[in-house]
């Protein structure tokens, strides 16, 4: 079964599109199936994988998804034009309309992705990566509520960083114990835009790692001015420039997170 891995955090900026659409290129050249789902309103990753133009985003997506009961999935799902092995569910600028209708459906609303998209999304890819708004509201909550695992990414260097995740990692105990979603996990905190070789970066590292215990990705992601041109292409560094270090850190992020799915896998099997 594929593991389905929402990227949170509350905090704007930090790399959430830019980590979903690097590391499924990367899984992709793994020979993994990805699925990437854009749970986002401002459409950054739906409009990267269709030449970086929120026009050219095919439709039915998560809205009619969302909105139209009778929608279904596997109409909303396409290829990415320029990537193998990479479908979209991508999103349309006006989702953001859609939470008060939502929210009126307090118990089914927040299950609609769940209910909609889990169980074909697991049978069909190796992984599926949500990217979430920067807020903790109504849409990271229904992806909180449909997936295995939740991805933190950090900004590395910044004390309100850290401090802030505390919000993040609440909801996800909130949402385990109140039964929405019992075995969501915790993945792994991922630093991103790190000055390697400070002594910032390393006290960032040092003091995540103290907090929360083996859940820090060993890949730290270094701040490269090769994303802006990359972004500028609508292309994945791994792409556009496959031998930097950030293509390569990507790569080896990747394999991580594809060995930790065979850890968990193994966890979940039942004993014989
Ligand atoms: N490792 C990095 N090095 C340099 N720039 C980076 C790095 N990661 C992300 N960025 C840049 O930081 C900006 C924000 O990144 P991104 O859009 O991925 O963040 P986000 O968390 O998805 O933002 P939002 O919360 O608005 O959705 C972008 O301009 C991106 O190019
Ligand atoms: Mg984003």
């Amino acid at each position: 079964m594929g593991a389905i891995i929402a990227i949170v955090n509350n905090k704007g900026g930090v790399g959430k599109t830019t980590i979903t659409t690097n590391l499924a290129h990367a899984l992709a050249n793994l020979q993994q199936e990805v699925l990437v789902i854009d749970a986002d309103s401002q459409c950054n990753t739906s409009s990267f994988f269709f030449h970086g133009d929120v026009e050219r985003v095919p439709a039915p997506n998560l809205y009619e998804l969302l909105e139209d009961d009778a929608a279904d999935v596997r109409d909303c799902i396409h290829a990415a034009p320029e990537y193998s092995r990479i479908a979209v569910l991508p999103t349309h600028p006006d989702l953001a309309g859609l939470e008060p209708v939502i929210i009126q459906r307090p118990d089914t609303g927040i299950r609609l992705m769940r209910d909609k998209l889990r169980d074909y999304a697991k049978t069909k890819y190796d992984f599926t990566l949500i990217d979430c708004p920067p807020n903790l509201g109504t849409f990271v909550m229904m992806a909180m509520v449909a997936a295995d695992f939740v991805l933190v990414p950090l900004e590395s260097g910044s004390k309100y960083s850290i401090d802030g995740i505390a919000r993040t990692v609440g909801l996800i105990d909130d949402i385990r114990s109140e039964g929405q979603n019992k075995d969501l996990t915790l993945l792994r905190f991922l630093l991103n835009k790190a000055r390697p070789r400070t002594i910032v970066a390393r006290e960032t590292h040092e003091r995540l790692r103290e907090r929360f215990p083996g859940r820090v990705f060993e890949t730290v992601l270094s701040a490269s001015t090769d994303l802006q041109q990359s972004e500028y292409l609508s292309e994945t560094v791994i792409r556009s420039k496959p031998n930097s270090q950030l293509a390569r850190l990507f790569r080896q992020l990747a394999n991580e997170v594809v060995s930790l799915k065979e850890i968990t896998t193994m966890q979940d099997a039942p004993s014989a």
